[in-house]
């Protein structure tokens, strides 16, 4: 099957074909992303509105693009997946119209597709996937989550974040430091250059037991270490290295603890601050203190991407599962 993925939930237009005659990532045929990053830059975060207009302008040409380089017409398709949530109504709503109406057009099925599924199944693209049961780390701008995945669409929720999502905690402390939108990974970039240790922060809710985060604390912490400094260009990176360690740490100690009362030695690990670099080297370390091992997508299938969705849709469609002709687009839908 050809599938062919959309994805619109927030700030990123992504479009891929996934064919499921070939295995893993042999099997994405082309793909590309559009980042809205630039636009959005100037508010300091995502404007809901434009991000909707963005979507409209970008999506029809990249999927021109993207079926050019696939080398497919749009009949040689089999299916359209698209995300139908959770997201921004309207980003979801642009991306959902224009896969609803090809597939109705070209008279193939459609699905929608939960975003964090489409995350969490991007590690399965790789080389050596891993197979279920094993738990699964979802941290995005949106979400943080720790999964048990059982089966493929059979997932159970271990523990959440109460309050930030661990991206969200990287862009607002990010901004409070004075970093550009988006912050994240500017944060990361600034903590290379930090000394370990100048400045600690606490692991929230590590001392108790449970799988839930609270991540909000850690930026006020942090605007109080910030405040009361000199605001040199180096006591500002040690500030980014004290926050980016507490942050990996406690994602350390609550995976390692997801995989010991689960009983796996897999952890699956998906969303846009998967892509630190940090974060990935202490939960190689983790893991293979257990015996066990940590599946990552490549950096460019950690943050949004058309692929993640294509994939996930081609699964779920070569399973014989479709959608009703309903557009689909659900800013809240629990996976
Ligand atoms: O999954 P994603 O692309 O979008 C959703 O939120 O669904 O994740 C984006 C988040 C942002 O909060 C961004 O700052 C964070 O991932 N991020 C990073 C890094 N790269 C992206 N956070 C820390 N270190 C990074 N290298
Ligand atoms: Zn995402």
């Amino acid at each position: 099957m050809r599938v062919l993925g959309i994805e619109t939930s927030c700030d990123e237009t992504g479009v891929a074909v996934y064919d499921t005659a070939l295995p893993g990532a042999a099997g994405l045929r082309a793909q590309a992303v559009y980042s809205q990053v630039a636009l959005h830059a100037e508010y300091g975060g995502v404007v809901p509105e434009l991000a909707s207009r963005d979507h409209v302008r970008k999506l029809l040409p990249l999927l021109r693009r993207t079926l050019a380089e696939a080398g497919l017409g749009v009949r040689e398709l089999d299916g359209v997946a698209y995300t139908a949530g959770p997201g921004l109504v309207g980003a979801l709503l642009v991306g959902a119209g224009v896969a609803r109406a090809l597939a109705w057009a070209l008279d193939v099925p459609a699905l929608g597709v939960h975003h964090m599924e489409g995350h969490l199944l991007a590690p399965l693209m790789e080389d050596d996937p891993p197979e279920p049961p094993f738990v699964a780390l979802l941290v995005s701008g949106g979400h943080t989550q720790l999964v048990a995945v059982d089966a493929i669409g059979v997932y159970r929720l271990l523990g959440e974040t109460l309050d930030d999502a661990a991206g969200e905690a990287f862009d607002k402390t990010a901004k409070l430091m004075g970093l550009p939108y988006p912050g994240g990974p500017q944060l990361a970039a600034l903590a290379a250059e930090g000394a370990p240790g100048a400045h600690r922060f606490s692991r929230p809710m590590t001392d108790r037991p449970g799988l839930d985060f609270s991540f909000s604390g850690l930026k006020t912490q942090v605007l109080l270490a910030w405040r009361g400094s000199d605001q040199s260009a180096q006591t500002r990176a040690d500030i980014a290295r004290g926050f980016e360690d507490a942050v990996v740490e406690t994602l350390a100690i609550k995976c390692g603890r997801a995989l010991d009362a689960a009983g796996s030695g897999v952890l699956v690990v998906a969303g846009g601050v998967g892509a630190n670099r940090r974060l990935r080297e202490r939960l190689h370390a983790m893991a293979a203190d257990r015996g066990g091992r940590v599946c990552f997508p490549r950096p460019e299938l950690c943050t949004d991407n058309g692929a993640m969705i294509a994939f996930a849709g081609a699964l779920r469609l070569a399973a014989g599962q479709h959608d009703t002709a309903a557009v689909r687009a659900l800013p809240r839908w629990d996976m």
